[in-house]
């Protein structure tokens, strides 16, 4: 062991710069050392690793979709011996992990290997586990062992192996880089924030998965029975989403919803836009979603002129697309419309997301 400190971030990779000017606002003189494949990055952040967990524990960022310390690092061979050799080598490397906190091995490999994730996992959850070790829960550990094996920028000091800051004289070797740290601390529980739902065969569109995401990543509970707005609602995902949560849902698009869901009597079409919509005078909502194509800015001054239709318990779900140019100027001129009426309770740019972010508003 030594004392570098290195972070495995991951982000969507349109978004890299974005995820790095979020570093860098709580990690001035963070470097960026390597990209170990499409939106995963080495980083040095000058700052422990426990130091950048816990500000973004608090103030989550929007970009960064996960972290995860590197406290080890083992050459591989690239071959069908590397699990058991992980498994051999790496727990003297970790800290202790707590026996009475659950945990779960998360793996990613980032080169072409002639195994899978899941034979690093039950390798190391076998060795970490044992006779009064910790209880493996895969779903929602409590601590995470993460492993990310992937070429990455080394330097050999006596018998042991350093990653390299930056420049100097380094070559790229298959590695295993892990750490061990909660999974609160990792900004998502799940390996690299990647959080993936199984396909049913009634599923509307891939958009769902971003409403099972935020339900998720934002906690929302929705209120029995409840009373749902969905702007740009076609072809139907997210109201066949909100009915599955029992809610009655007023689905808004000039757009055709699908078939399926016109038998359903809990759901009323409006085949108008949303402007046409605000003009007739619209019901109160328990909650208002948003997944409207258009302007961010154009889609939060609707927000705001919805708002007075939100119930004062209530909360609001939208998606901003971001333009390809200027992104973070749009992004918080269209937070500065939102907070005319709303508090910015929460914006993660998810797994589901593409060139958008999710936000979730409370009323002001
Ligand atoms: C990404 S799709 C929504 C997908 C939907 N959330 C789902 O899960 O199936 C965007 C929708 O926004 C709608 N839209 C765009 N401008 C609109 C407006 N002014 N009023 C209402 N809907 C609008 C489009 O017709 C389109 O159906």
């Amino acid at each position: 062991m030594n004392n570098q400190t290195f972070v495995i971030l991951t982000c969507d990779e349109r978004s890299v710069d974005l995820a790095l000017e979020e570093v860098q606002a709580v990690a001035p003189g963070a470097l960026l050392l390597a990209r170990l494949a499409s939106g995963v990055l080495l980083i040095e952040p000058g700052i422990p690793f426990s130091a950048l967990a816990a500000r973004w524990r608090s103030e989550p960022p929007i970009f960064v979709r996960h972290i995860a310390p590197v406290q080890a690092v083992l050459p591989l061979g690239g071959h069908v011996g590397d699990p058991a050799f992980l498994a051999r080598a790496l727990p003297p490397l970790l800290p202790r992990l707590d026996p009475a906190l659950s945990f779960s091995v998360q793996t990613r490999l980032l080169a072409a290997l002639p195994y899978k994730p899941f034979d690093v996992n039950t390798a190391l959850a076998e060795a970490f586990s044992g006779e009064n070790g910790p209880s493996l829960d895969v779903r929602a550990p409590q601590q995470v062992i993460s492993v990310v094996c992937a070429g990455a920028p080394l330097r050999r000091q006596g018998d042991i192996w350093l990653i390299e800051s930056a420049g100097t004289n380094s070559t790229s070797r298959l590695v295993a880089l892990a750490g061990l740290s909660l999974a609160a601390e990792n900004l998502s529980s799940w390996a690299g924030g990647m959080r993936r739902f199984a396909r049913e065969e009634e599923q509307i569109s891939r958009a769902e998965f971003k409403l099972l995401e935020a339900f998720e990543v934002f906690r929302l509970s929705l209120p029995p029975r409840g009373v749902a707005l969905d702007l740009g609602a076609a072809p139907g995902g997210w109201t066949r989403v909100l009915r599955q949560h029992g809610q009655y849902v007023t689905a808004v698009d000039p757009g055709e919803l699908d078939p399926r869901l016109a038998g359903d009597r809990g759901v009323r079409h409006l085949r108008i836009t949303a402007e046409q919509y605000l003009q007739q005078g619209p019901d109160h909502y328990d909650l208002i979603v948003n997944d409207m194509r258009m302007d961010a800015r154009d889609s939060a001054r609707l927000m705001v002129a919805y708002a007075s239709y939100l119930r004062p318990h209530g909360w609001a779900l939208m998606t901003l697309k971001l333009p390809e140019q200027q992104r973070r100027p749009v992004l918080e001129q269209t937070f500065a419309i939102l907070r005319k009426a709303y508090r910015i309770a929460g914006a993660r740019q998810l797994f589901h997301n593409r060139s958008e972010i999710t936000v979730w508003l409370l009323p002001n």
